[in-house]
């Protein structure tokens, strides 16, 4: 039976998604630093499915390289890799911002989902199947002001599964870019580090749900192997674009 592993898989969308795909019978591979809140997922999921959790920081090259090593014996089985594990740090203008959230971002964003990649797909290209989902956002298609990191690794995301999906032409493997805009989840709690600066984020607007990206992510994983979903951009009906909401002032 295949597996599907999910990175960041303690809340949000891929928590969402692991509910989601648990409930189908699905085989899951599920990460997060975390480990308490594994436990108890890997415990409500495991009534439908085969839940394997494993935590570690995807940030850490000697992290990532341990869990590789760990689940080996699984590793053939991966045939969804989805890398969702993400954050945004402050939003601060640029020349003001803190150096050490560029850091968390990059290495998490970017490095962690090159790590895993590189890590899972040559598995992949030797079964000749599989599908990378990689979790984007609006916010690497267009930019915002204080979100220039941000925004940098999100860009970065979008350019790493455009170039993997022409390595890995000629194969059956299939890369896809999912792009949400607004989305409640705990990203603005830990974007802010304070809960009331992360509520008011969603102030008078109906966001996007990790119901609705999870919805989309097995849709997409669902399409027959010869079609390629290879972007999707998804915005909640009150943001027109990335600085353009309606807030209900009653
Ligand atoms: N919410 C939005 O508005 C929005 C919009 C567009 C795109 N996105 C993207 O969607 C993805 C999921 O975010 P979310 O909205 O669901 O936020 P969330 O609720 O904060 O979930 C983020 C997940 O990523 C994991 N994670 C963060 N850093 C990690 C690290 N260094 N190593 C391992 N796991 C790590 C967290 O687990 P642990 O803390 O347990 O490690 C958590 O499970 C991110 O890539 C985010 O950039 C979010």
């Amino acid at each position: 039976m295949s597996i599907t592993l999910i990175t960041g898989a303690t809340s949000g969308i891929g928590l969402a998604l692991a509910s989601k795909l648990a409930k189908q019978g699905s085989e899951l591979i599920l990460t997060g630093r975390r480990g308490e809140r594994l436990d108890k997922i890997k415990t409500e999921l495991s009534q439908n499915a085969k839940i394997h959790t494993f935590t570690f920081d995807v940030s850490s090259r000697k992290a990532v390289e341990k869990f590789l090593e760990a689940s080996k014996e699984l590793l053939p089985r991966v045939s969804v890799l989805v890398n969702n594990a993400g954050l945004a740090l402050g939003a601060d203008k640029l020349q003001e911002a803190n150096i050490d959230d560029w850091e968390t971002m990059i290495d998490t964003n970017v490095k962690g989902l090159l790590y895993m990649t590189r890590g899972i797909v040559p598995y992949m290209v030797k079964a000749n199947n599989g599908h990378v989902v990689n979790i984007g956002s609006v916010a690497g298609r267009w930019v915002y002001g204080g979100g220039s990191v941000y925004s940098a690794t999100k860009f970065a995301v979008r350019a790493i599964s455009e170039a993997l999906r022409v390595d890995l032409l000629g194969t059956n493997i299939r890369v896809s870019n999912i792009e949400p805009g607004m989305l409640e989840t705990e990203f603005s709690l830990v974007r802010f580090r304070d809960p009331a600066r992360a509520k008011k984020v969603y102030e008078g607007v109906t966001p996007l749900q990790p119901e609705d990206i999870a919805d989309t992510i097995q849709w997409v994983l669902s399409r027959p192997p010869h079609v390629n979903i290879q972007e999707i951009v998804i915005f909640p009906t009150a943001q027109a674009a990335i600085a353009n909401i309606h807030r209900r002032t009653s």
